[in-house]
């Protein structure tokens, strides 16, 4: 009999569900897309309920169209959305719609915590409160909606919501309980001291569990509804970033992931829960038990390369377009770009910068416009890696997933920016794949993460990085580090001009 682990990726405009084999082998995919509403600026929410009946009908639609029985999903792991907040009621219903990881309401609430607790906040979290965590999110509600406030029994994430209607028991794995701030992240339990200093009852939180942790079976109701079987098992899962890391591999402290979407993320795997980057990276737990990770965001990554193609060169066919950086020089003959066209969240989190071309001379072309946008996202991560070596880590593979990882040009531009080996995936599936590696694990398929990553994660494409151009490099990036500093103060004076006229 053929049997099958569901990674279940809960993202933030579609679910995607994935029955993986235990080699690792994705049988059947099915997903669903559900909307974001943002009912006014700045906002954003989603119904729970959507994530349960889109996650319903992806099953479904895996069992009927895409045959897989029923028995043989022997469990399901999670990946999801990270921060959202989920209030339930004493008989477990939905209070208000979530509020989502990039609802940004909550700059009074984040104020208000640093004022409250300033470092020591940072101390016990090893964050500084973002709009985008979960406690800002709740304090908003308990100070504008006092009445829902008062009738909140349980705080889940996106994915305990899916879980807890799936299998009837309310519990957190530590990953995602590390994104609402609201752990104290050396001793792994809630933070009593921040609970207290905000007076939120430590009943609100849920059982924390490991993101391999059995969750319960499928309940009779669910099964019901789903087509699925109450033999199933359930494993906690994680958070989106923390099972994408899974899902490529980073299961030591000599791999970092550089992932580049929409925005861009540099991910480091952490031994030890006594690292601190004072809040300038994220840090958080892994979905490897008591394992850490460490990232930075680049809000404009893919999305500047995006946004210069639809503008400068909309008609050219994307490959020609990256493949076009090859025309130009290390360097982009002179010409610089920094990725800041929405604002930065990390090493700089300031909305308000934006990015610029330094350096225009009339001899440059497009092809140095492509490449100095190609170099300037890959220097944005350099500076987290930079915080990194100079943090004494050691690391000797970067694993490039997205953008980055479908262009040789862009792999090379990495190897000899990071100055570090660069990997991408024989098969990248994202965190859903990584969620599925937690059920397999969790089902016993494997003894542990490591085993199943030996059995599951093959890199190809190896990009070395030439010595040469590492010097060249290396020289440049200490320019464009001076940019945000130098660009600082003209772009805020911009800014305000721009809200003056409106
Ligand atoms: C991480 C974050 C996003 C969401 C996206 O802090 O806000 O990556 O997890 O789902």
């Amino acid at each position: 009999m053929n049997k099958y682990a569901l990674g279940i990726d809960l993202g933030t405009s579609s679910v995607k569900v994935s029955a993986v084999n235990p080699d690792g082998k994705i049988i059947a995919q099915e997903s669903f897309s559900y909307d974001l509403k943002q009912p006014h600026p700045g906002y954003a929410e989603q119904n729970p309920d959507d994530w349960v009946y889109g996650t319903t009908s992806a099953i479904v639609k895996l069992i009927l169209n895409d045959n897989i029985q029923p028995d043989e999903i022997e469990g399901i792991s999670f990946s999801g959305q990270m921060h959202g907040l989920v209030l339930l009621d004493e008989a477990g219903k939905v209070l208000r719609p979530a509020i989502l990881w990039n609802d940004t309401r909550t700059t009074k609430q984040c104020k208000e915590i640093m004022d409250a607790m300033g470092k020591r906040f940072i101390d016990i979290t090893h964050n500084v409160p973002l709009e985008g965590f979960t406690l800002p999110k709740l304090l908003w509600v308990k100070e504008n909606e006092p009445e829902i406030f008062s009738k909140a029994k349980t705080m889940l994430l996106p994915k305990d919501y899916l879980r807890y209607k799936m299998t009837g028991i309310l519990a957190m794995d530590y990953s995602d309980a590390t994104g609402t701030v609201m752990l104290d992240i050396e001793k792994n339990t809630w933070s009593k001291e921040i609970l207290d200093k905000f007076e939120i009852p430590i009943s609100l939180c849920p059982k924390l569990v490991k993101s391999i942790d059995f969750t319960g079976n499928i309940t009779p109701s669910y099964a019901e509804f789903s087509g699925l079987t109450t033999t199933t098992k359930t494993f906690a899962g994680g958070a989106d970033n923390a099972c994408g890391a899974v899902g490529a591999g980073i299961d030591s402290s000599n791999k970092v992931l550089s992932s580049i979407g929409t925005s861009g993320v540099v991910l480091k795997f952490e031994d030890s829960s006594s690292t601190n980057y004072d809040g300038v990276l994220q840090f958080e737990e892994h979905a490897v038990p008591d394992a850490y990770y460490s990232m930075g965001v680049t809000l404009a990554a893919g999305f500047s390369l995006s946004w210069f193609k639809k503008t400068f060169a909309n008609d050219e066919d994307f490959t020609d377009f990256v493949n076009s950086a090859t025309q130009s020089t290390i360097g982009a003959n002179g010409l610089m770009f920094s990725p800041y066209i929405v604002g930065e969240r990390a090493p700089y989190a300031d909305a308000n910068i934006r990015g610029s071309f330094v350096g225009i001379d009339g001899i440059h072309q497009k092809p140095d416009f492509v490449r100095a946008v190609l170099e300037g996202i890959t220097f944005s991560f350099e500076d987290i890696m930079e915080i990194y070596r100079k943090n004494g880590a050691k690391f000797d593979t970067v694993v490039s997933i997205g953008g980055g990882a479908k262009s040789e040009v862009w792999q090379q531009i990495q190897a000899d920016i990071f100055n570090t080996k660069v990997v991408s995936l024989k098969n990248e599936q994202g965190p859903g794949m990584g969620a599925a590696m937690l059920a397999a694990v969790g089902l016993g398929w494997f003894k542990d993460i490591h085993e199943c990553t030996d059995k599951f994660v093959e890199y190809k494409n190896v990009f070395v990085p030439n010595p040469e151009n590492v010097k060249k490099y290396q020289q440049l990036h200490g320019i464009y580090a001076k940019i945000y500093e130098q660009t600082k103060e003209i772009s805020h004076e911009l800014i305000d001009f721009r809200k003056e006229q409106i």
